[in-house]
């Protein structure tokens, strides 16, 4: 099976963790993108979504989907997502789509993230994927003097605003032996927006998909 069939398998398994008539958080990227589209095949009737981004509210909106204001939501059952690393504990690094922090702040009010991911995703250990960090512009050099602190290797994401006029790092060269503890660390740095290790809140469930089917685990 090519990456983009397990994609395609894992979204259409992810249907199926939809709860009918509640309202749904919706992540970013290519897997998100099919699961948007397989959600509409369905046809899963949804009191409306909560988007991690533009992108997704675009796709969401053409299948005719009521988009909802998060400050509008007290509280969701489920919200789906994809992921760049996952490891054995479900932490994860997220963000290469750029929308790692309306995707937290999203994840942060669902009650079961759902991680959607084919098996290049899976990791032992999280870092080979290079960490994004989204920082108020002002503050880009001197948070990557910080980063550059923290063992990693910072570059800007040349040519790229975030869908709230940031711009993001992505740093390169770490070993993420304790992903809660560097979370919380790069947190600390003055002019970090949020960062892509989703550990302190990372998934509950993940589909993982391989070439003998759609894995499920369960933390
Ligand atoms: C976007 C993300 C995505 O979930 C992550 O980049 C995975 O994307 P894809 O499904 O395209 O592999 O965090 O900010």
């Amino acid at each position: 099976m090519t990456q983009d069939e397990l994609k395609q398998a894992v979204a259409r398994e992810a249907v199926r963790h939809v709860v009918p008539g509640e309202i749904l958080g919706v992540g970013t990227g290519s897997t998100v993108d099919y699961f948007i589209d397989e959600l509409a095949r369905a046809g899963v009737p949804i009191a409306g979504a909560v988007s991690s981004s533009e992108r997704s509210a675009a796709r969401l909106g053409r299948h005719g989907v009521a988009l909802l204001d998060l400050n509008d939501v007290d509280s969701f059952p489920v919200y789906v997502d994809g992921a760049d690393e996952i490891d054995g504990a479900l932490a994860m690094i997220k963000g290469g789509g750029g929308a790692l922090t309306r995707e937290k702040i999203v994840a942060a009010v669902a009650r079961t993230f759902v991680c959607i991911a084919d098996s290049t995703k899976r990791v032992k250990v999280l870092g080979r994927f290079p960490l994004p960090v989204e920082v108020i512009p002002m503050a880009r050099a001197h948070v990557a003097r910080e980063l550059a602190k923290l063992g990693g290797t910072p570059k800007r994401r040349e040519g790229f605003v975030t869908d709230n006029g940031n711009e993001i790092l992505d740093v390169h060269g770490l070993s993420i032996l304790d992903p809660a503890a560097l979370e919380s660390a790069i947190n600390d740095i003055v002019g970090v927006v949020a960062n892509g290790i989703f550990a302190r809140r990372g998934a509950d469930v993940l589909l993982l998909g391989t070439s003998d089917g759609v894995r499920t685990v369960v933390r």
